[in-house]
């Protein structure tokens, strides 16, 4: 198993199992055997003991030879007394003090567990409105989201990883200016990303330069309004500082709902790629696409993404049917719709190692191209799911069924961010450009090591302009743009997450989302010195391209990066 000692350092950290006294009791071949053999057992009811086997082998080939990865819990969890397995949920926020802290109880239990919670509070009533039982004033969503926050940063010690949360306000609640403002301090709400939810009203208001009026949660009333387009701008303006908020089209979630029977979806996990229901919850898992080459990496192999796909469809599905669910209403809905999120990463690689500019019309084609033939063979694969096993308990109450398709699964691909399975498989993550050629990573006793990307090293191996010194060149600025010793083709080629112009990476997202039931998680990166029209633009595009939101980040905009060109921790 070809890992880097940065992928078994992190394994070892937070994912291998050990034993009471911190002592590791599993390596990394046995990880993925145990996760295998949980995932495996869910066919129990469907195969014999020469079955499961086979199928446990499929599962754990898939999985060491680095072709596929379900979500970060799956790999904790399976085959472990808590066996909590999805990393998306979404819970509803009630306008009660009951509903408020069962809400954040329930969350509580969820981080533990690694997932992440999204929420919307657009059902709370607007700040200095009148509570009944008390005859005081209520203190507001945003009041209400720091104790989230507050109840976050205290199981976030307890658990395997940080407690994520999204935090979703519609556009038209009472109390929008504070929200969009809400983090203009950056110490604040951190273990919130944070949406504004645009409906294609606002939107209408802002081409037109109208107002909109504020609605009541509670009394569904009017009660104010806005300038569209001032609105937007203050959107524009927070993100340009910090880059936060984003934006959510919540129409567009809904109108793509295909449970629209069991409610209205409100919000989506912390990263935004997976709309949920309320109580719903979801597992994800990515194809390493450049895994997916031929054996030269000259050249997509289609036949073996089609049985990779196929495979991780049938992986994803087993693990509804594995998963310990934190919540019993959570059990029952995501047992209901069985929604999978089978997404990609590796993709910048993938597309270096064919000789593609990620900033091209021809990535963008093959963009359509791949993820098009991965939505239908997922579909394809839900489908034979469903003819053996049954469709979605659901699937009466869906859009499906008018249509007379019987899938197993209301939902199959999402692309994720894949923030550690990338690093665990060493590839590109999610569908991002690469972020840097080389960089320079601090290790123990004050060494530092310069790490290059691999599929770039082959490249200069193989073109003859290889030295250590050139990579710690690189490694200052992370870009090969200007380095004149490097030939043109390889550094039009090898284009970093910088040099990709914005609107590029808003067309690589639109061309993903074109073929992802779900959403598309992507950041679309801006220099330091962009303006708030380039923001403005890529929120403009963005909406135009039929993206289901955005999130932008300028460099340098945030007092603490989590990665630095030039010096990696
Ligand atoms: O690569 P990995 O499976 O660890 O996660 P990811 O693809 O970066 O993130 C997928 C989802 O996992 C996020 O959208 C969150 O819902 C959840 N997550 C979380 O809850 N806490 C984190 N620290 C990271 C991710």
């Amino acid at each position: 198993m070809k890992l880097s000692e940065n992928a078994i350092k992190v394994l070892e950290k937070r994912y291998l199992e050990k034993n009471e006294d911190g002592n590791l009791i599993e390596d990394v071949e046995g990880m993925f055997k145990r996760v295998a053999k949980a995932i495996a057992s869910a066919d129990e009811n469907y195969t014999d003991k020469a079955g499961i086997e086979k199928i446990e082998m499929e599962f754990y080939e898939m999985m060491a030879n680095l072709e596929f990865l379900p979500n970060s819990p799956t790999l904790m969890n399976a085959g472990r007394p808590l066996g909590q397995l999805s990393a998306c949920f979404v819970l509803p926020v009630e306008d009660t003090m009951e509903g408020i802290f069962e809400s954040i109880k329930n969350a509580a239990l969820i981080h533990k567990s690694g997932g992440g919670t999204g929420f919307s509070f657009s059902r709370l009533r607007p700040k200095g409105s009148a509570v009944n039982s008390t005859g005081g004033v209520a203190s507001g969503p945003i009041s209400f989201m720091k104790v989230f926050n507050a109840a976050t940063e205290a199981v976030k010690q307890g658990g395997t990883r940080r407690g994520a949360n999204m935090g979703i306000l519609r556009v038209d609640h009472p109390d929008i200016m504070e929200f969009i403002t809400c983090k203009k301090d950056n110490s604040e709400i951190t273990n919130f990303n944070l949406s504004v939810g645009i409906t294609e009203d606002f939107m209408k208001a802002v081409e037109y330069n109208l107002e909109y009026e504020l609605i009541d949660p509670k009394t569904k009333k009017p009660v104010g309004k806005l300038n569209a387009k001032k609105v937007f701008d203050l959107i524009v303006e927070m993100a340009w500082k910090n880059g936060e908020p984003g934006i959510i089209f919540l129409d567009r979630l809904n109108r793509d709902n295909v449970t629209p029977k069991l409610g209205e979806i409100e919000s989506t996990n912390p990263c935004g790629e997976q709309p949920l229901l309320p109580y719903e919850a979801c597992n994800l898992g990515s194809i390493n696409l450049y895994n997916m080459l031929n054996e030269e990496k000259d050249s997509l192999d289609f036949d073996k993404l089609a049985e990779t796909v196929k495979k991780a469809v049938h992986f994803l599905d087993n693990v509804i049917e594995a998963n310990k669910y934190p919540l019993a209403e959570i059990d029952k809905m995501t047992r209901g719709t069985r929604k999978i999120g089978l997404g990609v990463m590796g993709w910048a690689d993938m597309l270096c190692a064919l000789n593609i500019s990620y900033n091209s019309q021809q990535a963008i084609e093959l963009a359509d191209k791949v993820m098009g033939f991965i939505q239908d063979n997922a579909q394809k694969a839900s489908q034979e799911l469903a003819e053996q096993k049954g469709a979605f308990p659901y699937y009466e109450e869906s859009v499906f069924a008018k249509k007379g398709i019987k899938l197993r699964n209301a939902t199959t691909t999402t692309i994720a961010p894949t923030g550690t399975l990338s690093l665990i498989a060493g590839v590109s993550s999610g569908i991002e450009p690469i972020f840097a050629i080389s960089y320079i990573r601090n290790v123990m006793d004050n060494n530092e090591l310069v790490e290059v990307n691999p599929v770039f090293k082959n490249a200069a191996v193989k073109g003859n302009f290889y030295s250590d010194e050139l990579m710690k060149q690189i490694a200052k600025s992370g870009t090969v743009k200007h380095m004149e010793e490097i030939p043109k083709e390889v550094r039009d080629v090898f284009v970093t997450a910088h040099d990709v112009r914005p609107e590029w990476h808003v067309k690589m997202q639109a061309a993903f989302q074109r073929h992802t039931d779900n959403a598309v998680s992507k950041t679309v990166n801006l220099s330091h010195d962009a303006t708030t029209d380039d923001v403005r633009e890529v929120f403009t595009l963005a909406y135009r391209a039929q993206c289901k939101g955005v999130t932008i980040y300028r460099d340098g905009s945030r007092d603490l990066q989590v990665l630095n060109i030039g010096k990696v921790q």
